[in-house]
């Protein structure tokens, strides 16, 4: 395969990298991930993440695979341990299913190359064709609050939520952006604010208990998020403390908006309560962890639940941002999502 480098994915003769995203943004390393056990291994330690890319990364390295000469069998294994690495973005699965037509022509070994670098190229204009339809919501000195990291780390291009806010940065139109910590992995205050520091766009960072009294201060005017996957009656499974945002934002008047790409629609999934919610481990919520080391708050014995994404419900969303347009509540409860293809 070509030489081929995004943000955080990295394809140097044949192998596989993937930036640390774990390390960032003090460190900036990139892991080999050219095999299937060492890319789960990435993806369950969110090395490599945001729905986007976790599909993207798979379906490279089921490309490289393929190169390599691994067979078709054994390739449909890889596909399937892949495609259960992790449960609620659905990007993975949607793109895995188009690595497994590719997988089953007769010469899959370059309809598998192809196939992952369209997906790649697809992602980078997906994303900006979203950061095109969603900066046309955003009035001119907007106040703009956001959760987890919707950025280039997260997918091949701008980013979804974070490629909106940097598109109308260039415009003009943003005069601050509150970045929410997101615990428990910190992926605002660790991803977030280290893109929007380098590309130059004002922001402040807020723990994620802050954004309430911000809304009844008037600091608010708009929130904009991304999401994992968006069932067929337009709930929407995102970063766990997104459903929190949108109740506030209902509350205080603000639009709520939701920016992603058609891979993350997911038409056959009826509604919220039938999406998989990945449950993760305790230590990610009794202490922190990363490149600068390790601290535990919480006794050794206390009992956690930490589910990484809760589900914001149609009815608190004022617009989903797609590649191709946005999409009014009206167009929701008229079906948009039941009869979408990804
Ligand atoms: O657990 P993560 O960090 O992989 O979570 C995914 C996310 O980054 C967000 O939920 C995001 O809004 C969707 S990815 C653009």
């Amino acid at each position: 395969m070509q030489t081929l480098q995004t943000t955080s994915l990295r394809v140097v003769e044949n192998q596989l990298f993937i930036l640390d995203q774990q390390a960032l943004p003090q460190e900036k390393s990139w892991l080999d991930a050219s095999s299937v056990e060492a890319l789960v291994g990435h993806i369950h330690a969110l090395r490599v993440r945001g729905a986007p890319l976790i599909g993207l990364s798979a379906s490279l390295l089921l490309a490289l695979l393929a190169e390599r000469g691994k067979s078709r069998d054994e390739l449909a294994v890889a596909l399937e341990t892949l495609r259960a690495s992790r449960p609620t973005a659905v990007n993975l699965m949607n793109n895995l299913d188009r690595m497994k037509q590719a997988l089953w022509q007769d010469d899959f070994v370059p309809a598998l190359v192809t196939e992952a670098l369209r997906l790649i190229e697809e992602d980078k204009q997906l994303c900006d064709a979203i950061a095109k339809a969603g900066s046309a919501l955003v009035k001119p000195g907007s106040r703009l609050l956001t959760h987890c990291n919707t950025g280039g780390l997260a997918t091949a291009g701008v980013g979804t939520a974070l490629g909106v806010i940097a598109h109308a940065h260039q415009q003009g139109l943003v005069s601050n952006v509150w970045v929410d910590e997101t615990r428990p992995l910190l992926q605002g205050g660790r991803l977030t604010a280290w893109e929007l520091g380098e590309l130059g766009v004002p922001y402040q960072l807020i723990v994620d208990s802050m954004a309430a009294s911000l809304m009844a201060k008037g600091e608010v005017d708009a929130v904009w998020v991304g999401a994992d996957r968006i069932a067929a009656n337009g709930d929407v499974a995102n970063k766990i403390g997104t459903y929190s945002l949108a109740v506030l934002a209902k509350f205080h008047g603000i639009p709520f908006y939701v920016a992603a790409p058609r891979t993350t629609l997911d038409p056959d999934c009826p509604n919220g309560d039938a999406i998989p919610i990945e449950q993760r481990a305790a230590h990610e919520v009794t202490g922190v962890a990363g490149s600068f080391g390790a601290v535990q708050w919480a006794p050794d014995n206390a009992r956690v639940y930490n589910p990484a994404f809760d589900v914001t419900p149609a009815a608190l969303i004022e617009g989903w941002v797609l590649d191709t347009g946005v999409v009014t509540p009206e167009a929701v409860r008229n079906g948009f999502f039941r009869s979408s293809a990804a």
